[in-house]
């Protein structure tokens, strides 16, 4: 099929290249003209692990090119997915759709015949029902052109995997419409997918928009939930690893997405459950997610609760400590560094008068952007050289499996506070470091943490 992909980020660029994958005869098309350059020469412009060989892969093949101008679109294919990015609002909680807005005003007009534009983009439930409003004014005469609304659920790090086999397919489309038109296409474009046996979704335009963003809730309710207790756990000498653990094994519960941390950044769920709050306000059911309030406040404290944790690790306070801080992505795999907890400690720190060198193994680039006013290492060993504390904020698999000898030389002191709680406290601590996490002892290894709980049972409530 020929299908054009509207919009060339994460989600657009990854879903061009996995559908010029699948066979598919693929345009993409984004307004940025350096970025339409790189990935048209084969360049992935962020660091998304295997997407360049699917990418390079294709455009080889001539199943996959890319463009800036929505007129070679508009004749390309008669099949178009829009992509593009709904960040926060700068003023508000909301979503702001006018990305897509824009996408659709651009190319409703050009296109003649019957088409079909497939929207992946994470939305404010109601805008497709908006938009398929706005289309209808835009459309030329005698011309007709559907709105579907597929999301998409990919995971940064994971995004080639999650596009070519995803868990579920979800199709919403209008619920005036009984024809059916819009799923046999759709289903068309996924059926290798489709034939493996993927469950396949089929709704309404508000079902499909709402399953995007309640799932993504339901994730950063998860970590929050487990960070919840890892508060908990602090308080009372209680390890919520091994918590995580024992109630992940009740199926009704899954081990997955219970890491207990620092929490949650990036670019979906911290905008997506505020997106969430200001949409159900502006429908009148405020209440029905005022949790997602706690969950986002049980997250952004977990960040303050780091650089508290670092500051007692270097003795109450952090004004002139040099602090090693590993990871600045908002989680390993990714060089994302919107809303990252790691880089967002790392500032706080500096803030609090500490002079922070950051190291990570791709987001060196875009943390510095952000944040220029930190130092940046080129490799684990320059960034821990004369520091009185080290911080991993990000589980990158190299700082997983460092050693505690690789810096014992080149630090001032042997402090070491694991945001993820992804270092092994035995290793580091019988090699002569001060080992510390949030989230309470760390017992692994056969490591026993005091037994004498600081608050009595009884304080918490028993029952
Ligand atoms: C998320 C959703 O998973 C995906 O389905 C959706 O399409 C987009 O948003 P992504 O932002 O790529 O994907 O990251 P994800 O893997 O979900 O992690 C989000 C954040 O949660 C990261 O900062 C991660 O470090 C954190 N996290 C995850 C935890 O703190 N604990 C966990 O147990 C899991």
């Amino acid at each position: 099929m020929k299908l054009t992909v509207i919009g060339c980020g994460y989600l657009g660029a990854t879903h061009a290249a996995c559908m010029a994958e699948l066979g598919h005869d693929v345009l993409g098309i984004d307004v940025d003209a350096d970025k339409v350059a790189l990935l048209q020469s084969g360049e992935v412009p962020f660091f998304e692990p295997g997407l360049a060989d699917v990418l390079r892969r294709n455009i080889s093949a001539d199943r996959l090119r890319f463009t800036t101008d929505y007129r070679e679109v508009a004749s390309f294919a008669a099949v178009h997915f829009l992509g593009v990015g709904t960040p926060q609002q700068t003023r508000s909680y909301a979503a702001d759709v006018s990305h897509v807005e824009s996408a659709v005003d651009a190319l409703t007009p050009l296109l003649r015949g019957n088409h079909l534009i497939i929207g992946k983009s994470t939305v404010p439930v109601g805008t497709a029902a908006a938009l398929a409003q706005r289309i209808s004014v835009l459309a030329a005469p005698g011309s007709t052109v559907e709105l579907a609304w597929n999301p998409e659920f990919l995971r940064e790090g994971f995004a080639v995997e999650d596009t070519l086999e995803p868990d579920r397919l979800v199709l919403g489309t209008n619920p005036a419409d009984k024809s059916g038109s819009a799923e046999q296409v759709v289903a068309e474009v996924y059926r290798e997918i489709l034939d493996t046996g993927v469950p396949f979704i089929r709704t309404d335009w508000a079902t499909a928009e709402l399953v995007k963003v309640s799932a993504n809730a339901f994730l950063a309710t998860k970590i929050s939930f487990i960070n919840a207790m890892s508060e908990i756990c602090e308080v009372v000498d209680a390890d919520v690893s091994t918590l995580a653990d024992a109630i992940g094994y009740d199926q009704r519960i899954g081990r997955r997405f219970l890491n207990a941390g620092l929490g949650f950044g990036g670019g979906c769920l911290p905008k997506d459950i505020r997106g969430f709050m200001a949409r159900a306000a502006e429908v009148g059911a405020s209440d029905a997610v005022g949790f997602l309030r706690e969950v986002d406040s049980i997250n952004m404290r977990r960040r303050t609760a780091m650089v508290d944790l670092m500051s007692d690790a270097c003795g109450g306070d952090v004004l002139g400590v040099n602090i090693a801080v590993l990871g600045a992505a908002f989680k390993p795999e990714s060089d994302d560094v919107r809303d990252s907890p790691a880089l967002n400690v790392a500032g706080q720190l500096a803030l609090r008068g500490a002079s922070v060198t950051v190291f990570d193994p791709k987001a060196a680039v875009n943390s510095r952007r952000m944040f220029p006013m930190l130092a940046y290492a080129q490799n684990v060993t320059e960034a821990c050289t004369d520091a009185d504390a080290v911080m991993v904020a990000t589980e990158w698999a190299e700082f997983v499996h460092m050693t505690p000898d690789e810096l014992a030389d080149v630090v001032r002191d042997r402090v070491i506070v694991d945001g993820r709680r992804c270092l092994d406290a035995t290793t580091w601590r019988s090699a002569g470091w001060r080992y510390h996490a949030l989230g309470g002892p760390v017992r692994s290894g056969g490591q026993r943490a005091s037994l004498v709980p600081r608050m009595s049972v009884s304080a918490l409530g028993e029952s």
